[in-house]
């Protein structure tokens, strides 16, 4: 058991190592972010005993009723990430505007982007719960960065992951080298490294979606489904499973293991906000795990992770996971623009 255990600050180092000119302030980030997530992971496995089940009694900038949660977790990544020096700013779903770092604490070069707690309607009944994160640089000679700076396409993140708090906690990362994952050790609250390279397969006959929006679907999600739901008497010719979990993270990380696709599209009944993801924190981190992970992510007409961001709480339509799938249901949206 105690042979050749590589924590997640050994690998992370190890990989910095490579990148030529790198200081260590990366690294020293990344450990930040990972005790925000061992606390918040805490919070979570204690619930009821800790009192942090329940409503806040506020609404957030999404007009979202506020978990306890919520706005617990919000601030223990602020509170392990405003210190240190490496951050010029956060920005995080549950703030309307950005962080910028206190002035009593020295500021450093990158952005920290994050949702600090994903599928917090799962809290309160003890289902999988997660953490998002992305890593943006700051643009240079920015003494005091304004939302503006933050609005880079994903394809300029540095690093981003999530934390699953599930029946057990696990980070998974990419910094552009792959996907790698993590498994809490609570015994000496370490992060060992458990899923190197995780790689998704390219096809599968699993797929995420909430049917209860069904009447809302444009018709070439319509289509996609109605065409799995048929089976093998259809025209896949394939029986297909469905699982929603209502935790973008916890349906990532699935699809990471497994295969499958994710769906949160554009509906009749999102449209106006153009979408029910966020761009920032949920579409573009996680876009960039699964396209790492060989997987695809897309709005249904454009790589997601090419979107040039307008404003910090943005919404994008979600179509993410296995490659085959996901081009699938692309073409069925070229088709119906035709
Ligand atoms: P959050 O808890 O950060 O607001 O995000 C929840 C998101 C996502 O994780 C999940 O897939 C989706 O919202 C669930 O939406 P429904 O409640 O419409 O199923
Ligand atoms: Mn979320
Ligand atoms: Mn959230």
């Amino acid at each position: 058991m105690h042979k050749n255990r590589t924590t997640i600050t050994q690998f992370i180092i190890e990989e910095q190592r490579q990148i030529k000119g790198a200081s260590g302030d990366f690294t020293s980030l990344l450990n930040d972010i990972v005790t925000a997530c061992k606390v918040i992971s805490n919070l979570v496995n204690h619930g009821a005993l800790v009192g942090i089940l329940g409503s806040a009694e506020t609404d957030n900038i999404q007009g979202e009723v506020q978990k306890k949660l919520d706005v617990i977790s919000n601030d223990v990544f602020i509170k392990s990430n405003e210190w240190a020096g490496h951050l010029a700013a956060m920005a995080s779903e549950e703030m309307e505007e950005i962080y910028p770092i206190p002035v009593q604490y020295p500021r450093g070069k990158y952005l920290l982007l994050f949702d600090p707690l994903d599928g917090s309607s799962n809290i309160d009944v003890n289902v999988s719960v997660g953490t998002i994160f992305s890593i943006l640089r700051a643009p240079e000679n920015v003494d005091k960065p304004t939302e503006q700076d933050f609005l880079q396409p994903g394809t300029e993140q540095l690093c981003a992951g999530y934390a699953l708090y599930g029946p057990s906690t696990m980070m998974v990362l990419t910094t552009g080298r792959g996907v790698h994952g993590f498994t809490l050790d609570q015994n000496i609250g370490e992060f060992i490294l458990s899923h190197y390279n995780l790689k998704i397969a390219p096809d599968s006959v699993e797929f995420a979606i909430n049917m209860s929006n069904q009447r809302f679907w444009t018709p070439p999600i319509t289509r996609y489904i109605d065409e799995c739901l048929a089976g093998k008497e259809g025209p896949r010719g394939n029986d297909f499973n469905m699982r929603w979990i209502a935790s973008m993270v916890a349906e990532v990380h699935r699809i990471l293991t497994r295969g499958g696709v994710f769906m949160y599209p554009l509906d009749s009944k999102n449209q106006d906000k153009g979408g029910r993801l966020r761009l920032m924190y949920e579409a573009n981190p996680m876009s960039f795990i699964i396209e790492q992970a060989g997987g695809m992510s897309s709005t249904g007409l454009a790589r997601i992770m090419e979107i040039q961001p307008t404003h910090l709480h943005q919404r994008v339509p979600v179509i993410l996971g296995s490659k085959t799938e996901v081009k699938r249901i692309l073409s069925y949206h070229q088709e119906a623009a035709r």
